[in-house]
């Protein structure tokens, strides 16, 4: 009996240490088939599929073209960093789009402003500013100019007219000896 009890202790602890020298196997073996599994995937030839489940191109699509039409791929590139995605600016540093007199007024000061730059003392709604900001005439074609202004003519609640290309082109060549930013006095003076 006495060995009896012996001899299924003695198996009771070979069997444990089975299981415990399998799971040292198996805890080798784990991360080289995680890893080669890996492997597989990351050097799978043809790429994943992507399935778009939440339909997220379609947003990043809309964003770009947006209800802005391709002026707001322009300003959201080249203006929001400053002028930010609510065109509302950031106060007294960069003027706000939304409600503004140039913006808004004739159509020529938004051209020659995004053209050539506007630089110097400004105050508006009470706030006092004193920036630079660069010329666009290198940067942006003269259809992505007409784009950019009818985009911030017409957005954030502002509604005044679209520009067109070929006034663009009117007003490039005749600014084309223009050098440096314009201050508003001078800007205003070309009316
Ligand atoms: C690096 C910052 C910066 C960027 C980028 C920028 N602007 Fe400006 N913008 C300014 C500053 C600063 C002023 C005011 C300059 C001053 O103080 O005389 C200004 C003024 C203006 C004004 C005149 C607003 C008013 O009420 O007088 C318009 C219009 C304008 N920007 C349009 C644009 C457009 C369109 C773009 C993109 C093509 C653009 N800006 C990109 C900084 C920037």
């Amino acid at each position: 009996m006495v060995r009896m009890i012996h001899a299924l202790e003695h198996r009771r602890v070979l069997l444990s240490r089975l299981i415990r020298n399998n799971s040292t196997i198996l805890l080798t073996i784990l991360p080289v088939a995680l890893f080669a599994g890996c492997y597989a995937f990351v050097s799978d030839e043809t790429a994943p599929e992507w399935t778009d489940p939440i339909g997220a191109r379609n947003d990043i699509a809309a964003i770009a073209s947006g209800t802005g039409g391709p002026g707001a791929a322009v300003y959201n590139a080249r203006c929001a960093v400053c002028h930010q995605m609510n065109g509302k600016g950031i106060r007294g540093v960069y003027p706000s789009l939304v409600g503004s007199d140039i913006t808004l007024g004739d159509e020529q000061l938004a051209v020659l402003i995004i053209l050539h730059g506007l630089q110097g003392p400004i105050e508006r709604d009470g706030v006092k500013f004193n920036g630079v900001m660069q010329p666009w005439k290198n940067d942006l074609s003269d259809q992505e100019i007409a784009d950019v202004t009818t985009y911030i003519r017409t957005s954030w609640g502002n509604s005044a007219s679209e520009v067109s290309l070929e006034m663009v082109q009117e007003i490039r060549d005749r600014t084309r000896s223009k050098i440096g930013a314009f201050t508003e006095e001078e800007l205003l003076s070309t009316l």
